[in-house]
């Protein structure tokens, strides 16, 4: 009567919400301040215009960035001239953008579907590469005419030509590191790290599968896993973006739109199965993950974009083990152990990310379209300021 009990599938709907950041905008008269913490930053909004530790101030106020006035489908995504450039506070940074990372993500709120919505108007993004141009007082580790990167705490949006950002929060770029490798490190390398190495227990020798493994975050789980010692199997809907993903260095590429690609996985395995999945769309994926992952194994989930049904006895029987990682919600510590290993990776060149499709900032909005509804990636989206 157990084993009937038992053999009954238990069928569950889940919703994962992995991704959740908060993007927030202050608006006082006409300027756009987003802040990340869910919080009006008063003296934010009053501060003097850039004013470095020299008392430099930028020959402009004004500066092109791109503002979301309403929730809605990506032409709501309009390029201003006029908006004002933002302050540095103490402890901050302005970046004079050279580039930015555009993710998925960033459509998703812009459409207003998303668990935490920023107050309209606001400038999106997240991931930018760019110099330093002036800094707040108490900043001892960056100087003007740094080369940096960030992607956390760039309090006034990323789709813009100037950001402040806290200089807790930044990554010294390398002189001959391209800025659109570098806006291209924040969200991806960083989400990749976390799900691998703070969420998976990676190990040397392991055998991973990057399920979706030719976008932003899937390459860089692949460049990740093998300058760590582990066997890499990756997936990509296009023959183009298998190759791309052999390049990272995977072992095998394997094509998702392919009937059976999972089988040839197991087969690649010897019948064992990947000890790790990294997955990219688990609300297709994740219960052939479950069936296909190793006894003991990992399955972290990095994309999920609805709802599916799955069988938790599939967890049971191998004592395997499902994990979220949300980038978002990542603390000082984490980072700054991210940001070593991450920084030290790119000094090395054991880093190296690949660019995929490039747009200027005025098309924005064809980049928001092709990021959410084309298949067939072969790297990294970026916006060229
Ligand atoms: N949890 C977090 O903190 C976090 C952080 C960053 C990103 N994300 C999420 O993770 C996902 C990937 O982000 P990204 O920046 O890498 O996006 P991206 O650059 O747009 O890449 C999307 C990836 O998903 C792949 N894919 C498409 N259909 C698939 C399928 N049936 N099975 C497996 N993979 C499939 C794509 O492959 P083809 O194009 O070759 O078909 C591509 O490799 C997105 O949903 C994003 O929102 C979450």
């Amino acid at each position: 009567m157990m084993l009937q009990a038992d053999i009954c599938y238990c069928f569950t709907f889940i919703l994962i919400i992995l991704e959740c950041t908060s993007y927030v905008l202050t608006t006082k008269g006409t300027t756009f301040f987003p802040d990340r913490n869910n919080r009006i930053d008063q003296e934010f909004c009053s501060a003097n215009m850039l004013s470095s530790k020299g008392g430099k101030v930028l020959s402009s106020t004004a500066m092109r960035a791109v503002v979301v006035s309403k929730f809605g489908d990506e032409s709501v995504l309009e390029v201003q001239r006029n908006v004002p450039i933002p302050t540095v506070e103490s402890g901050e940074v302005m970046v004079k953008v050279a580039a930015i990372g555009v993710n998925p993500v960033e459509t998703y709120i812009r459409s207003g579907n998303y668990k935490m919505l920023p107050k309209l108007p606001y400038v999106p993004g997240n991931d930018i590469s760019g110099t330093i141009v002036a800094i707040g007082a108490n900043v001892t580790m960056f100087k003007e005419g740094d080369r940096v990167a960030s992607f956390m705490r760039v309090k006034s949006g990323a789709y813009a030509e100037y950001c402040a950002v806290h200089s807790d929060w930044l990554m010294p770029l390398p002189n001959d590191f391209d800025f659109r490798k570098g806006a291209a490190i924040g969200t991806p390398y960083f989400t990749a790290y976390k799900a691998l190495f703070l969420k998976a227990n990676a190990k040397a020798n392991d055998v991973l599968l990057v399920h979706g493994a030719s976008g932003g975050v899937g390459m860089a789980a692949c460049q990740l896993a093998v300058s760590h010692g582990m066997k890499v199997f990756g997936t990509a809907g296009s023959k183009e973006g298998m190759d791309v993903v052999l390049q990272q260095g995977a072992e095998r590429a394997f094509n998702h739109k392919e009937k059976g690609y999972t089988d040839k996985i197991l087969e690649a395995t010897n019948g064992h199965g990947p000890d790790i999945i990294i997955e990219m769309l688990s609300n297709v994926n994740l219960n052939r993950d479950l069936e296909i992952v190793a006894p003991k194994g990992r399955i972290v989930i990095v994309g999920c974009r609805g709802t599916i049904e799955m069988n938790p006895r599939l967890i049971m029987g191998k004592e395997s083990r499902v994990e979220g990682v949300a980038l978002a919600v990542t603390t000082k510590e984490e980072f700054s152990e991210m940001n070593r290993a991450i920084s030290a990776r790119v000094k090395t060149g054991s880093i190296n990310p690949c660019i995929g499709k490039e747009f200027s900032l005025n098309d924005v909005q064809r980049a928001h379209r092709e990021i959410i509804s084309n298949s067939g990636s072969k790297g990294k989206m970026v916006l060229i300021v």
